[in-house]
Order: C-alpha cells, then structure tokens, then sequence
C-alpha cells in the first residue's frame, strides 16, 4: 500500500469556479486534498463542485468576493468550521486588464488592486494562524507580466509585482514557522469561454479565445502548482520565455526593454 501525504489534507483556492483555479482544484481533490472552492457566482460554483466531488466527495464551496475583508474572513472560518483546518491557502483571483496609462481611468487601478493584491491579502491573514498549526502553504499566483512591465497592462503588471513583496515579506516572518510560501508565475494559458478583463475605460472585456494559439493547459499550470507545494519551493517560473526573461531581467534590464520594443507587435496582439 502507497503512502499518500496528501490525503486528507485541506486546501482553499480562490477564485476556482473555473479556469486555473479548476484545474488546481480537480488535481488536488485527484490527490485525495479535500477542497474549499470560492468564486462569486453560486451556481458556477456548485456546478464545479460536481466535477470536483467525483474525484473527491469532501468539497465545500463558499460563495464569497475576497477584495472584500469580511467575506474573506468568512471563507477561512467556514473552512475551519467544515474542515477543521487548513493545510493550504491559494490565493488564485486575478483579473487581467488592458489600455496603455494615458488611456486608463485611474478606478481600473483601484478595481485591479482590489483583486488581485487585496484579494490575497484578506484570505491570508486570517489564515496565517491555521497555517503555522499545519506547517502549510501559502501560494500566491502570479504572471509573467508580474516579472517585468508590459505595455497595456500597467496596472495588472504592478498589482503582480506587489503580490511579490507581499510573498517575500510573509516567508521571513513565518520562516520560523514553518509556513511555505510559494510564487508561481504564469504565462499565457488557455482560458474559459467568456473570460473577463478590465477594459481601459472600466467597462468588462471578454477576451478572445485562445484555442489557436499556442498556449499553456490549464492542467499543466495545476501541476507545475502541486510540484511547487510538494517540494516547498519559492519561486517557480513557468514557461522558457519566462525562465529567460526572470533570468535577464534583473541583470540586463535594458536588454530586455530592446527585446521588447522590438517585439511591440506581439504584445498588441495578446491583448486580444
Ligand atoms: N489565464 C492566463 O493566461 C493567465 C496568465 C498568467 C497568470 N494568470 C493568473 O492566474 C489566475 C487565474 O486566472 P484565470 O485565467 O484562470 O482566471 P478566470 O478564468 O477569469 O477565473 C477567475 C476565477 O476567479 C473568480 N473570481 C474573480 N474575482 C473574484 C473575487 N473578487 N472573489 C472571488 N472570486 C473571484 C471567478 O469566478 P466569478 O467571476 O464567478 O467570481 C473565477 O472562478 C489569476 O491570478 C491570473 O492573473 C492567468
């Protein structure tokens, strides 16, 4: 009989009613992880509770918008109140944007913030309890835009890049105990149908579908996740692109910009 370390273990991923945060559901619930799926919409969420409870029947959904303090509050509670612990906390959320600077209504920055920095800074403090009693981890996803600014995504690049401080802050300060914290950064991955981002005036964008374009699965973005919390890693890149550019970044930052300027065009069209 195999030994399976992860049975029985607890995990919450925000924002897991469908794409990435799915897919990093059904693979720990595959390995035996009992689950707490969130998302704002209820029946998004239960119906990817059935897919979810077929591979594992202890899944729980809390309907609940983590940009906002008390409801993240209320996710971490009801978790301990269902399951009676916490082994891992990943905060998943993450709304993308576009439109250069001059363009963008300086709400957007507020409305992307909201999500993605403080809708992991909610869940995480009150959680950070839980963790040192399990020795966890914390997982904060991240992008590749959060390595380097990228032209029509200012906001989305910055709110990644403070996600970073805020992980390395956390790993000091619960270094001693025994909490792992995890930053993943993502490259361009298949997306859902009717996939939202934040237009330069405010207004919701659905982004094109990215089924012709050679992009990550939303599965394998789930398994280079579960390698990050097996291994208790810091940092994983996802992506040779993105290797390349977290190696050249901090020592040929100029370089890098020449590459990009070059490449202009290619960024235009991602946006889509
Ligand atoms: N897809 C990519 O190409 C890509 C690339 C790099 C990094 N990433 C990162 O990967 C993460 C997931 O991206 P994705 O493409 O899978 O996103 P997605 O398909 O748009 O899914 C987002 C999920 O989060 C939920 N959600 C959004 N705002 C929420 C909030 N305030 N409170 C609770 N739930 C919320 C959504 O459900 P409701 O709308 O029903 O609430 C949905 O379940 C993000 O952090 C993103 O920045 C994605």
């Amino acid at each position: 009989m195999s030994f399976n370390k992860f049975e029985g273990k607890v995990a919450i991923i925000t924002g897991s009613s469908r794409g990435i945060g799915k897919a990093i559901a059904l693979n720990l619930a595959a390995k035996g992880v009992n689950i707490v799926l969130n998302g704002r919409d209820q029946e998004r969420l239960d119906l990817t509770k059935i897919e979810v409870a077929k591979l594992n029947p202890r899944v729980h959904t809390v309907c609940c918008d983590v940009s906002i303090i008390e409801e993240s509050k209320r996710l971490i509670d009801e978790t301990i109140e269902v399951f009676g612990k916490i082994d891992f906390l990943i905060n998943n959320v993450g709304v993308s944007m576009r439109g250069n600077v001059a363009d963008v209504n300086p709400e957007v920055f507020k409305t992307i913030f909201d999500s993605n920095l403080l809708g992991a800074v909610y869940p995480t403090i009150p959680a950070i309890k839980h963790l040192r009693e399990t020795k966890g981890s914390i997982i904060f996803i991240s992008s590749l835009a959060g390595i380097r600014g990228i032209p029509a995504m200012s906001a989305y690049c910055s709110s990644k890049m403070a996600l970073r401080a805020f992980a390395e802050s956390i790993r000091l300060e619960e270094a001693k105990n025994q909490i792992h914290v995890g930053l993943i950064f993502v490259g361009i991955t298949d997306i859902e149908h009717n996939k939202e981002a934040i237009a330069a005036d405010g207004s919701k964008l659905i982004l094109a579908s990215r089924k012709d374009k050679k992009v990550q699965s939303t599965e394998y973005v789930a398994q280079t996740v579960f390698k990050n919390i097996s291994k208790r890693k810091f940092i994983t890149v996802l992506t040779s692109i993105g290797r390349l550019n977290a190696f050249l970044q901090p020592r040929f930052p100029m370089l890098v910009e020449k590459i990009i300027l070059k490449n202009i065009h290619k960024f235009e069209e991602h946006r889509k």
